[in-house]
């Protein structure tokens, strides 16, 4: 696997590569690689002829009472799963290769990106949305993949591509979940024992709900019953919302494909998950 840490190599490398016709796949991550992020490996390899992964830490996407000086690192255990998973470029920018000197930028999506994440990580949004339109500018990738896990996240990369008529396309991946149901994440390794016991009562939760929300006339006693549920498990729920699966909207309509979203605390640890809810019968 080769590794690109600048703009200049990656773009002559991608060069190479788009005149030799080959379709370019780009996976954007922070590191920490778990099976979430392989995952999206895999679905770009069956879509693309080469596969870049990005390891970018984006600081503009962590408020200031954040994680980002916690977050975990290790690009050795990274760059090995990535070479033995076939990747093709291991893109690893320096800060400045992203945000020169005089950074003055910003894409600030609205719609979906609004509530939510939004409501409790102000500036969020801002951050993803910027620098991931930075990286798909520096690679030019014809076909990126995004996971569900972060179902706000990849509804806002969809519409601002949309939006702006970025010449790219946005494969969206399953959740991968340990067996006990927890969705994989990087944030899993802040939890202790007796957290990490708990914490799949997140994905639970939602399950149980997203069966029964369809078959009442009153989803929203389904939803506080939910609340109520993660509650009396966690330290803080922050949401629980039932949204259209597209727009993210309220009121999903009975014929249309939703989601229940949720955010809850566990300690200092901040854990999302969700899950599809079928249309109704009609
Ligand atoms: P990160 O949290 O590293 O996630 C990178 C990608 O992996 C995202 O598309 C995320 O949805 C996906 N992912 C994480 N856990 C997953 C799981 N359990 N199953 C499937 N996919 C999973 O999300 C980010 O980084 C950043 O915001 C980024 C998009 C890289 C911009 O900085």
């Amino acid at each position: 696997m080769e590794t690109a840490t600048t703009l200049d190599q990656i773009r002559a490398r991608l060069k190479d590569w788009r005149a030799a016709g080959e379709r370019i796949g780009l996976v954007p991550t922070m590191g920490a690689l778990h099976p979430g992020h392989m995952s999206l490996v895999d679905g770009c390899r069956a879509a693309a002829g080469k596969v870049v992964v990005s390891l970018f830490i984006n600081p503009r996407q962590f408020g200031p009472n954040e994680d980002l000086d916690a977050y975990p690192r290790d690009v050795e255990s990274d760059a090995a799963q990535l070479d033995a998973a076939g990747v093709d470029l291991l893109y690893a920018p320096t800060l400045d290769q992203v945000y020169p000197e005089g950074f003055a930028t910003t894409i600030s999506p609205k719609g979906p990106a609004e509530g939510l994440e939004d409501d409790h990580r102000p500036g969020f949004f801002d951050g993803v949305a910027t620098v991931v339109t930075k990286l798909f500018l520096q690679t030019g990738a014809d076909v990126a993949t995004f996971g569900e896990k972060d179902y706000q996240q990849l509804i806002v990369v969809k519409r601002f591509v949309r939006d702006l008529d970025v010449p790219i396309e946005i494969v969206a991946m399953p959740t991968i979940r340990e067996e006990d149901g927890l969705a994989c994440s990087s944030r899993n390794a802040y939890l202790d024992t007796a957290q990490r016991r708990i914490a799949p009562r997140l994905w639970q939760t939602l399950s149980t709900a997203a069966q029964t929300i369809r078959t009442t006339d009153t989803p929203d006693a389904i939803v506080a019953d939910a609340k109520r549920d993660l509650e009396a498990c966690f330290d803080e729920v922050e949401y629980v919302a039932w949204r259209d699966g597209e727009t993210l909207m309220p009121n999903p309509a009975n014929d249309r494909p939703s989601r229940l979203l949720a955010a809850v605390r566990l300690g200092t640890t901040r854990l999302i998950d969700n899950v599809a809810v079928a249309p109704g019968k009609v």
